[in-house]
């Protein structure tokens, strides 16, 4: 990595564009033909539009603030343009035939590959574009096509095994970790980044605040698919009381009597990896929505951390100081955790201790997202991106919750401290592992 370092910073940031796009164009690459079309999550567009929009996105950011790369297809530009997350509405019914063929998006995508590259190599490093500049816009192709990359990976995950190409994957073995809390002395924990501050942020990152946090305890591994069958085994999803109303009702409509990632067999459960169906993994973390992690908080008689405790938790240390990230202020490195899409699945709880908090909580960064009880709000002082307003601003709408930490799929550089993640409750197919507090 030595020589990257040295590279001018455009050069670094196409450097990492690249990288990026050679992440998602491997996710690509495991969809059988037979399969482009198809939708493996109700409420999300087919794998075809993915393919499309990760360029189209990148060419319509640079032609709108640098005027450049010239359109060459303003139909798919258009079509290819925005994602879905619907939170109350009906399904998407588009049809396979009211989509391109892959072979012309295949074109599209290559082409405008090209005219991007040839538009960002062109501009002068200074330049700044009608909001941004080129290094923000940059970062935004390379941290928007990054955050697909694990959303893709939901997706993905929930494609039949026969529609996929397997992958060589395996989880990391550790000891048998046992469920313990850890005590959080009273402290003050740095929520959100200075805009003076080196490096990029998204919106919704700023600005920076302390807050202060009451002491509290707080589980030192993530719930495990053990700790989680005890819950399904005392009829945790027949049991009115641990469920608000909005997520009785979707347990009542939907059916849903397990997580998303278990498979009932007989009088046990499989876990549905990305490749393979397995016997539940009990030491692994459990995925599920926050619904069901805030039913389960319920029935243990605790809570999901706030947003604040998660960065007690995470990034304070007894001295007060605070870290970068929970080991200290080193980059992360692969024996900190269970990201940067080395693995496809978790891994044990525990099974990086040289990643936990100062405070002794492991796995804070990577092996599945952590569910708050934090509303996903904007901070004081927020200014949405002009140059891509919807980003936050159309999620703060109280009905998404705040995630940290970062997942199997998530890239190293989005486990950075102020970075924010949300989803609305009850979507069951995200990377998205709690752990419980208590006051
Ligand atoms: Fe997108």
């Amino acid at each position: 990595m030595g020589e990257i370092t040295t590279l001018p910073r455009l050069d670094l940031l196409l450097h990492r564009l690249a990288d990026a796009r050679a992440q998602t164009d491997r996710l690509f690459e495991i969809v059988r033909p037979e399969a482009f079309y198809d939708r493996p999550i109700p409420e999300r567009h087919r794998i075809v539009f993915y393919l499309g929009h990760l360029e189209a996105f990148d060419g319509n950011l640079l032609r709108n603030e640098i005027g450049g790369p010239a359109s060459f297809a303003p139909e798919l530009d258009k079509l290819f343009a925005f994602g879905i997350d619907p939170v109350n509405g009906g399904l998407p019914d588009d049809q396979p035939r009211d989509w391109p063929a892959r072979d012309e998006v295949e074109r599209y995508t290559r082409r405008l590959r090209g005219t991007v590259d040839d538009a960002v190599s062109t501009a002068p490093a200074q330049f700044g574009g009608r909001h941004g500049s080129i290094s923000q816009l940059l970062h935004v192709a390379v941290e928007h096509r990054l955050l697909h990359a694990e959303t893709l990976s939901y997706m993905l995950h929930q494609l039949p095994n026969g529609r996929k190409f397997p992958r060589a994957s395996h989880s990391p073995a550790a000891p048998q970790m046992k469920p313990q809390m850890i005590e959080i002395p009273a402290g003050t924990a740095t929520l959100g980044r200075k805009r003076s501050e080196e490096g990029f942020g998204w919106d919704n990152e700023f600005e920076e605040h302390a807050v202060h946090v009451p002491a509290f305890r707080i589980d030192a591994y993530n719930v495990t698919n053990r700790q989680f069958l005890h819950f399904v085994a005392e009829g945790g999803y027949g049991e009115r009381a641990f469920w608000s109303q909005a997520d009785w009702n979707w347990l009542q409509s939907s059916g849903t009597s397990h997580p998303a990632f278990w498979i009932p067999r007989g009088d046990r459960y499989l876990c549905r990896t990305m490749f393979d169906e397995i016997p539940l993994p009990m030491a692994w973390p459990v995925y599920v929505s926050h619904a069901e992690a805030n039913a389960y908080a319920r029935w243990a008689r605790k809570e999901l951390p706030s947003e604040a405790e998660w960065h007690r938790a995470a990034n304070g240390t007894p001295s007060g100081a605070e870290r970068e990230y929970p080991w200290g202020d080193g980059l992360p490195e692969a024996s900190f955790g269970n990201f940067g899409f080395r693995h496809w699945d978790p891994a044990p709880v525990g099974a990086f201790p040289a990643g936990s908090s100062a405070f002794g909580a492991a796995d804070l960064a990577g092996n599945g997202w952590e569910w708050t009880r934090t509303v996903f709000k904007p901070f004081e002082g927020f200014e949405a991106f002009p140059f891509y307003p919807g980003y936050s601003a159309d999620f703060f709408d109280d009905q998404h919750y705040v995630m940290k930490g970062g997942s199997a799929r998530t890239a190293a550089c989005l486990l950075r401290r102020s970075f924010r993640n949300w989803f609305q409750p009850r979507y069951p197919y995200v990377y998205a592992s709690f752990r419980c507090v208590e006051h």
